[in-house]
């Protein structure tokens, strides 16, 4: 009988490493594979105790210290009877972790000998999660982490309130918890009523968790639109006082954050002060994204606010919102991210200097706020990052309108063609985004993500034009489904 070809590192592999050499013959992780490290690797090696089911003890891996290497590089010489990874920072060291962890998923334990060389190329690497529209448990969202983080992603952004769903707690309004939380389902359904909230406690859990991944977490409280379930709690934040309500469709609402309300200021700086406690990295996300401003046009008090100000227009008026919001998140020591909508209406008063721009609409707005001197992240809608987009053009696939096919994400390239080469540094990387509209379970939301995502953490790791997508999708689907994701199987384009 023939034997059956051995693959090589860089088929099982995604993202694909920055140098790759590949040597005759195979490395085993067995039973009694031991592992050793550098006490600065001390909690990488617990997890690598966990994730290739070895103990420590001899050198079989060993996990050394490198010098003045970069954050997340390492250096790794799989050898037949070794494995050695040099790295100078924990976050290095995992990153080699997982690059071994997927070659063991995909061949049977079997690691091809091989000599990598690898760093990112992009600092920002991530996924958002729309809790909102549905609603996900916190063993869904670990389970999300540790597979972005098999393929080094580094961000979670988690998407907390929004029109159908208020999320986290703010001590002192209840009514998020009893009111906002939750709506009744209404559309092919029965009135039952639909929601959650996560405690303080799973919160802290899932960023646990997430730490121990070497990945961020990134909350986002929506403002000033998308606001629905927030004003169905408390209507007295909106412009016309409602009623509001929570709502079951979605869609982009006139009901939005009355900006010249002192009491809605005072609850966003609690919500603010709140998500800084509780979350420790350095980043939140203050929405800023498809805020209609029909009822500010008409409201007495956004009037009032705007002739204090000395405001000329409503665009010019969330500009001033998103001015004063991003100061209550810099006060906090926090960096804010906004929508690429933030930019419009800056003119009059400018943008905090420390204001991330997400572009989403396009490429148009990172190439904007990098003009501007932001920084920025890429997740354009028209380059392969939404996957709440179908994975085709058919009534067949689930999702919303719009079509991210697998070879669309592969062409993604976080750098905007026409920015200019000296505004390159402000891009700090891209992320791909699950609006959950239509994702009613999380078996639904694995389909939608994979293997998407694993296709854009190699365009943000490794953007370089090498290794077919389509000739590792066999050895990608092993690995994702040996970790229990319900992928997309069909056709990439
Ligand atoms: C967005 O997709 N509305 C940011
Ligand atoms: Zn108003």
């Amino acid at each position: 009988m023939q034997k059956k070809k051995q693959p090589t590192a860089s088929e099982l592999l995604m993202p694909l490493p920055r140098y790759l050499e590949e040597k005759e013959g195979s490395f085993r992780i067995h039973m009694g594979t031991t592992i050793s490290f550098d006490p600065l690797f001390s909690d990488v090696a617990v997890l690598a105790t966990e994730q290739l089911a070895c103990k420590v003890g001899d050198e079989d891996i060993l996990f050394k210290k490198g010098v003045s290497m970069g954050e997340e590089a390492y250096q790794m010489k799989v050898g037949k009877n070794q494995i050695v990874v040099t790295a100078s920072e924990p976050s290095g060291a995992f990153c080699a972790l997982q690059t071994i962890r997927q070659m063991a998923l995909a061949n049977d334990n079997i690691i091809p000998c091989c000599m990598i060389e690898d760093e990112p190329a992009f600092s920002w690497r991530g996924f958002m999660l729309d809790t909102s529209r549905h609603f996900f448990s916190v063993a869904f969202i670990k389970k999300l982490i540790d597979v972005a983080s098999l393929h080094h992603l580094n961000r979670f952004h988690w998407h907390l309130t929004d029109d159908q769903g208020w999320r986290i707690k703010v001590e002192g309004y209840e009514k998020l918890e009893t009111i906002a939380s939750k709506r009744t389902l209404l559309n092919y359904c029965d009135g039952r009523e639909y929601g959650g909230m996560y405690t303080d406690g799973e919160i802290l859990e899932v960023q646990e968790y997430a730490h121990q991944r070497h990945m961020m977490v990134v909350p986002e409280i929506e403002t000033p639109g998308h606001a629905s379930a927030l004003l169905a709690a408390y209507p007295e934040f909106g412009c016309t006082g409602g009623p509001y309500e929570v709502q079951d469709r979605w869609g982009i609402f006139d009901e939005v954050m009355c900006a010249g309300n002192e009491d809605l200021m005072h609850f966003l700086q609690d919500a603010i002060t709140k998500t800084a406690t509780l979350f420790t990295d350095p980043y939140i996300h203050i929405g800023g994204d498809e805020c209609p401003h029909t009822a500010w046009d008409t409201c007495p008090k956004c009037k009032e606010r705007m002739e204090r100000e000395g405001l000329t227009s409503s665009k010019q008026l969330q500009s001033w919102m998103t001015t004063e919001i991003c100061k209550m998140v810099e006060q906090e020591g926090k960096r804010p991210i906004g929508w690429d909508e933030v930019l419009e209406g800056a003119e009059k008063i400018g943008l905090p200097s420390s204001l991330i721009v997400m572009s989403w609409r396009g490429d148009q707005g990172g190439i904007e706020a990098s003009n501007l001197g932001h920084d920025v992240i890429m997740c354009p809608n028209t380059a392969g990052c939404y996957f709440d987009y179908q994975h085709l053009d058919s009534y067949e696939e689930p999702g919303n309108i719009g079509v991210t096919t697998i070879e669309k994400t592969s062409e993604f390239n976080p750098i905007p063609k026409e920015l200019d080469t000296e505004k390159r540094s402000k891009i700090l990387g891209g992320q791909g985004n699950l609006w959950t509209e239509n994702v009613t379970s999380s078996r639904l939301a694995e389909y939608m993500l994979f293997p998407r995502l694993s296709v854009m953490a190699e365009r943000l790791w490794n953007p370089q034009e090498f290794g077919s997508v389509e000739e590792r999708r066999e050895s990608l689907e092993k690995k994702l489904s040996a970790l229990d994701i319900n992928l997309y199987r069909g056709k990439s384009y």
